[in-house]
């Protein structure tokens, strides 16, 4: 147990022996976990602590979305407050003053030309409420034959029946046939011969943004509602686009009329260094969804922003009529809202949403350290995301990240994701320099010890 520091009487007691069996574990390896399991306690900021009081230094930000640490506490006592206060308020046809607080400043800080936010519970939440507002809008402006989506091979838009059809995993789609009609997909943008150890952005690639205009021209481009793409790949493995790629895709779209959703679940909250991963790469999408870091992991809550014109096109008809027949019971949940509010002040008094930009080059060379230890064959960063691809082992893909996980977790105290032979990670955006250089010492004692 090197390296691991014990909180020991701070751990909360918990029955360690406890049965693991009815819980069914999302997107887990039941039999495995359980046989092994990992287990979590409490936290706070940097860090997790098992049931043991072994501490766990964060460097994925819980699933991609602590980013102002844990159990903050102007978070916690924004949540406890709330629901003291409001447990519970509807939103159709009905509201509470927080959730039009929250819609205002999440609005300002988008900035032009965004002009509105719906509210859902979760990143696949958002990317259904994208996707259908993309159809009523066209459908509104008399162009109800644009019915097509285009996704990308390897992105991730969640496991609603919308993002798994435009989604591009295949393990996330094959036991679902009946999926969205209509969709297509671009080939994703990651070469290992080409651009293989690039730092941020490679050079390699912009050309593929090229593929869409070959599949536009197979369907008509008067058929396509949009276009969705991630920023930066994040779950298939923090995929960076190429340079000029994301510009490439939005002439193309403007071109043909074809609204650009960009999901931002992972890129949204300062995780590229500004607030929004758009903001960074300076390419305005049509409609852009967000979550997890919305109010930093500490409650379910989702949005999505729309570009100025696309909520007037809604606002048309009788004024009694419901104008967008969709929401969610939860829908700008009072306590999801007061979590997200004092979020935002956290990562404003802070200064966290540009932090990551500060962090970025030091983030960028330690990782890039790791160049040369064995079995490594790709390093890929940008902002405060990073990624060590692992060669395969034969006959077991994804079995030596699998085993990495588990080394850095219970013999360096490290939490790091694993997906196919992909480490990823993405500390929260509270993380110092030396802590950054922990996280890449821990990693590559891991990486060595592992055939
Ligand atoms: C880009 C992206 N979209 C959507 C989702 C789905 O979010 P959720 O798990 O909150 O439904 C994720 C989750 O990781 C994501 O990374």
């Amino acid at each position: 147990m090197n390296d691991i520091a014990r909180a020991g009487s701070l751990a909360p007691e918990l029955n360690t022996h406890q049965d693991l069996e009815a819980f069914w574990m999302p997107f887990t390896a039941n039999r495995q976990f359980k046989d092994r399991p990992r287990m979590l306690a409490r936290a706070e900021g940097m860090h997790y602590y098992t049931p043991e009081g072994h501490q766990i230094l964060d460097g994925t930000a819980g699933l991609w979305c602590v980013n102002a640490g844990h159990c903050r506490k102007p978070i916690v006592d924004a949540i406890s407050q709330a629901a003291a206060t409001l447990d519970y308020a509807p939103s159709f046809n009905m509201g509470h003053p927080m959730a039009f607080d929250l819609a205002s400043r999440l609005v300002e800080l988008a900035g032009d030309p965004f002009n509105h936010v719906f509210f859902c519970n979760s990143g696949s939440e958002a990317v259904d409420s994208a996707l259908k507002i993309a159809l009523s809008y066209h459908r509104l402006r008399g162009e109800g034959q644009r019915t097509r989506f285009i996704g990308r091979e390897r992105g991730y838009h969640g496991v609603g029946f919308g993002g798994i059809s435009v989604g591009g995993i295949p393990g996330n789609r094959k036991m679902f046939s009946a999926m969205l009609p209509g969709v297509d997909h671009m080939p994703h943008t990651w070469n290992l011969k080409e651009a293989a150890f690039s730092r941020g952005q490679p050079s390699w690639g912009e050309h593929l943004a090229d593929e869409l205009e070959r599949i536009i021209t197979l369907h008509d481009a008067s058929t396509i509602a949009a276009v969705i793409v991630e920023p930066v790949a994040g779950s298939a493995g923090v995929l960076v686009p190429p340079k000029g790629y994301l510009e490439k895709l939005r002439a193309i779209t403007e071109k043909h009329g074809i609204l650009l959703i960009f999901d931002e679940v992972i890129t949204g909250f300062g995780r590229l260094g500004k607030p929004f991963g758009w903001q960074y790469f300076g390419v305005a999408p049509d409609l852009y969804t967000v979550a997890k870091g919305v109010n930093s992991g500490a409650a379910p809550m989702g949005a999505v922003f729309a570009r100025k014109g696309i909520y007037e096109t809604f606002m048309q008809g009788p004024q009694a009529a419901i104008e967008f027949a969709h929401g969610y019971t939860y829908s700008a949940h009072p306590i999801s809202c007061a979590a997200a509010l004092a979020t935002l002040d956290v990562y404003r008094d802070e200064g966290l949403l540009t932090r990551a930009a500060e962090l970025a080059q030091h983030w960028e060379d330690a990782l890039h350290s790791l160049k040369g230890v064995r079995n490594v064959i790709d390093i890929r960063n940008i902002g405060l995301m990073g990624a060590v691809e692992l060669a395969s082992r034969d006959g077991a893909p994804g079995m030596r990240a699998y085993e990495a996980h588990c080394k850095a977790f219970f013999d360096e105290g490290l939490l790091v994701r694993y997906t196919g032979d992909i480490i990823a990670m993405s500390p929260p955006l509270i993380i110092s320099t030396n802590q950054i250089d922990e996280i890449v010492a821990r990693l590559r004692r891991v990486l060595e010890k592992i055939d």
